[in-house]
C-alpha cells in the first residue's frame, strides 16, 4: 500500500463537481487519508508549481490555481501514484480516455479538474505542503 496526493481544482469544485470526483475516486479503490476545502494565494499556487516557473503557462496557471477554492487529499492504495494517474487520465482533456476524470469533467488543458502527484517523491512533498504530520493517518 502507498500514497499519492491530488487536488480537485477550482474550474471542478466551482462546478459542484467534487461530490462526483470523490465518488468515483473511492469507487476505484481509494481511501482518503486527509482532505480539506481551501483557497491558495497566487504566490502559494507558485510554490506549489515551481517546477513549471519557466514556462510560457506558469502565470496563467497560477493564476487559474488561486483563482477559487480547491480541494487538496492524500490517498491510499497499492501502486497509488500510477492508478490514479491512470484514473484521471491526460492533462489535455482531448486526449484523455473515456471514464477518467479529465475526460468526464476537465474543460481544457488548464483548467482540467484535477492534479495527481507523478512519482512517490513528489506526493510526499505535496502531500507535506498541505497537511501536517497529524492529519496524515
Ligand atoms: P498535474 O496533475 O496538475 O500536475 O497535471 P499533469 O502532471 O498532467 O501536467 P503538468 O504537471 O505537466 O502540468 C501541470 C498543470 O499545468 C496541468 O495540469 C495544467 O493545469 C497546466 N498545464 C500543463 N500544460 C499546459 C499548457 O500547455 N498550457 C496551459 N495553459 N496549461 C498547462
Ligand atoms: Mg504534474
Amino acid at each position: 500500500t502507498n500514497r499519492t496526493f491530488t487536488m480537485i481544482k477550482p474550474d471542478a469544485v466551482a462546478d459542484g463537481n467534487s461530490g462526483a470526483i470523490i465518488k468515483m475516486i473511492e469507487e476505484a479503490g481509494f481511501r482518503i487519508v486527509a482532505l480539506k476545502k481551501i483557497q491558495l494565494t497566487k504566490e502559494r499556487a507558485g510554490q506549489f508549481y515551481a517546477v513549471h516557473s519557466e514556462r510560457p503557462f506558469y502565470d496563467g496557471l497560477t493564476t487559474y490555481m488561486s483563482s477559487g477554492p480547491i480541494i487538496p487529499m492524500i490517498l491510499e492504495k497499492e501502486n497509488a501514484v500510477a492508478d490514479f494517474r491512470k484514473l484521471i487520465g491526460a492533462t489535455n482533456p482531448a486526449q484523455a480516455e473515456d471514464g477518467t476524470i479529465r475526460k468526464l469533467y476537465a474543460k481544457s488543458i488548464e483548467a482540467n479538474a484535477i492534479h495527481g502527484s507523478d512519482s512517490d517523491e513528489n506526493s510526499k512533498i505535496e502531500g507535506d505542503f498541505f497537511f501536517a504530520g497529524i492529519e496524515q493517518y
